[in-house]
């Protein structure tokens, strides 16, 4: 007989993203130029900061490969709980886990908050949302999430949550993620309130706030958190994936109530050790020396002028489209429901967004991302974290791909 796998292992869906991708490789070694909006990740368009790099490479020069404190280089540590002060957030050095990126964080929070056999063990996220929300509580208790759908302009509303929990006693945990990815909506002060007005009734239930788009707002529209409001209750996230294009240098951080984070630096001593120190004391320096935001915002000008080039192109290309205007991280996600129930040339219906996805690819090798995979059918998401030229073309061939199909 084999060896039996865990039956919650079992039960995970592969990363949906991260299987677009294996897609989109195989059609590159194929030789076919994919114009891939798929995935969420700047490099190497945007690629790390200079300063990053220069710090990861002095480190390496000096021999500095050992293992960090379980909690976090301290240098780190120091400068994350300085630059979180940057945010409007005070976290002392002992409320801080550096861990191995953002989704790593994510998962030693859980880990940390999250008892299978307890009454209050259930997560709630928001829809459309980030995968990892879903399966990670499937991981630490055998549950899936609560799913709240936010409204159309992809929106929680609070009232929604507050009949959840006076309904719903087994919740003990919250996710929200602004800027969301896959919207690029941004929860406002306002709505951060009345969230943490609903959510101050139940102070034994979390709220993991996830901030990996932190610096990444546009429009004039500025960072918030639900963090100041309930520092009792709240575990930030960020890390380096999404704000300095560091997704392969796997360094997150969480930062939450101290007796928690302690609990948290024990599972990631015992799971993790450390996060590699070069890459810790390159986070460092450049948190130091940019404490004025000129790097990020450097980053966050060239992602908006992604974002207006894709808007002004895709009006074209998918006129019959309804959209947002993302304001924050790098995705879009509009309603391409005018286009599904429709026949492509072969005379195959379109039943769906991820065969309206399979559509795009296939004709025109462009790579998205089926709104299905973040419970929101209907919908594309398309990331625009890539050449001016590659979204131009990419318009192009999607404006080409909607064209073949007849109603
Ligand atoms: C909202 C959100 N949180 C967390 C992560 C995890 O980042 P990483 O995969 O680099 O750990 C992502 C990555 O796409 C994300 O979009």
């Amino acid at each position: 007989m084999p060896v039996p796998r865990s039956i919650w292992a079992r039960q995970l869906k592969p990363s949906p993203t991260l299987e677009v991708k294996a897609v989109a490789d195989r059609l590159r070694e194929e030789g076919v130029p994919v114009l891939d909006l798929g995935i969420g990740e700047m490099n190497p368009e945007i690629p790390v900061p200079d300063l990053i790099k220069q710090g990861i490479a002095d480190a390496l020069q000096t021999d500095e490969t050992y293992y960090s404190a379980q909690q976090g280089d301290p240098e780190l540590v120091s400068a994350i709980s300085e630059d979180l002060a940057r945010f409007g957030l005070s976290y002392s050095e002992e409320q801080i886990v550096v861990c191995p990126g953002p989704k790593d964080a994510i998962f030693k929070v859980a880990l940390t908050i999250l008892n299978p056999t307890a009454h209050r063990r259930r997560l709630v996220m928001f829809t459309p949302g980030y995968e990892s929300f879903e399966n990670i509580p499937v991981l630490v208790t055998g549950e899936l999430p609560v799913v709240l759908p936010t409204d159309s302009d992809f929106l929680p509303d609070p009232a929604k949550l507050d009949k959840l929990l006076k309904t719903d006693d087994t919740i003990a945990a919250v996710v929200l993620n602004s800027p969301n990815n896959p919207t690029g909506t941004v929860y406002q002060q306002p709505l951060l309130r009345d969230l943490a007005a609903v959510l101050s009734h139940y102070d034994d239930v979390a709220v993991i706030s996830d901030e990996v788009y932190r610096t990444i707002y546009y429009d004039g529209t500025e960072y918030a958190s639900i963090a100041p409001l309930l520092p009792e209750q709240t575990f930030v996230v960020s890390g380096m994936s999404k704000e300095v294009s560091g997704t392969g240098l796997r360094l997150g951080f969480v930062a939450g109530p101290g007796e928690h984070i302690a609990t948290l630096a024990g599972i990631q001593g015992n799971v993790s050790s450390c996060v590699n120190l070069p890459t810790q004391k390159g986070y460092a320096g450049f948190l130091r020396a940019d404490g004025d935001f000129t790097q990020r915002h450097c980053i966050r000008d060239k992602l908006c002028l992604r974002r207006n080039h894709l808007l002004e192109r895709f009006a074209t290309a998918a006129p019959e489209a309804v959209w947002n205007r993302p304001r924050g991280a790098f995705y879009f996600f509009p309603d391409m429901t005018a286009y599904i129930g429709r026949r492509d040339a072969d005379g195959h219906m379109i039943a769906d967004d991820v065969d309206l996805a399979r559509h795009i690819l296939e004709t025109t090798h462009v790579v998205t991302i089926p709104g299905t995979l973040f419970q929101r059918p209907g919908h594309l998401r398309f990331a625009f974290a890539q050449s001016l030229e590659t979204i131009d073309q990419a318009m192009q061939h999607l404006g080409k791909a909607l064209a073949l199909l007849q109603k």
